[in-house]
């Protein structure tokens, strides 16, 4: 039995999905040896799942610490999502990881996710210097397209991290990709993804176009949210004093 909240790995819909992966069927010699992979793999989702959870505590901390502090939060929303076990594999075996936990564990950044929507771009970093200055948590890549925005116009700052997770027996570190954008940032990707898939990964070059323009507008438009937050912030400041 799957208990609530596990991710639904089934081992018939692995062994079906080695199958279709492999083009050949599964002899029962094979069955024995699928079966320690699949455990492998739902132990090692769970891990990931924990991570996840130790990752979502950490930020909801600093988010309503803040709140408590300044009366104000950087942080708009916070969102998580594990990736599916189809999806795990499916990937893996695009890039050619043998379908395997520990390989899988050893290739993929992305099975946690956290994505943080922030108000202004300064809070971005300002959350990444406070979960990178965390004692547990290790900067394993960092890839800033906020500084140097891909091609399309996406932005979004990107860090790999990982957290320890104590199991009974051991500590496991756990990988977890967060993404840290501010809203308009989040509006213009949440927009490009859908367009993207809708057209089957090939943006007519019209549509690129007019994505990169809304890119430059979004950017503009968090560039001005931000000296009007600065200049309250000041004005707030003068007002104490
Ligand atoms: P993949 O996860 O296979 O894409 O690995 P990668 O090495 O290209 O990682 P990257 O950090 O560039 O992107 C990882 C994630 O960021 C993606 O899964 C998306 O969630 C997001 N992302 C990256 N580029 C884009 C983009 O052009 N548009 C949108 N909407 N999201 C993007
Ligand atoms: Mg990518």
């Amino acid at each position: 039995p799957i208990e609530p909240g596990a991710p639904a790995v089934s081992l018939d819909h692995l062994a079906q999905m080695f199958r279709q992966i492999d083009g050949e069927g599964a002899s029962d010699t094979d069955a024995a040896e699928l079966r320690e992979i699949a455990l492998g793999f739902r132990r090692l989702l769970m891990t990931y799942r924990f991570g996840l959870d130790e990752m979502m505590t950490k930020v909801t901390i600093l988010r309503e610490e803040f709140r408590h502090i300044h009366d104000y939060t950087p942080i708009e929303h916070i969102g998580s999502r594990m990736k599916s076990f189809e999806s795990i594999l499916a990937k893996a075996n695009r890039r050619g990881i043998p379908l395997r936990p520990d390989a899988v564990r050893d290739s993929l950044t992305d099975i946690a996710g956290v994505r943080i929507t922030c108000s202004f771009v300064t809070d971005i970093y300002r959350m990444r210097d406070l979960l990178i200055g965390q004692r547990d948590v290790t900067l394993l890549q960092e890839k800033d397209y906020i500084a140097e925005p891909k091609a399309n116009g996406y932005k979004s700052l990107h860090l790999i991290l990982s957290v320890p997770v104590y199991l009974s027996d051991r500590i496991e570190q756990v990988v977890v990709e967060v993404q840290l954008r501010t809203i308009a940032m989040d509006f213009w990707a949440s927009l490009e993804h859908k367009i993207y898939y809708k057209y089957d990964r090939e943006i007519p070059p019209h549509l690129t176009a007019a994505l990169a323009a809304a890119a430059t507008e979004a950017a503009t438009l968090d560039a001005t949210m931000q000296r009007i937050h600065s200049e309250v912030q000041e004005l707030a400041r003068d007002g104490d004093a």
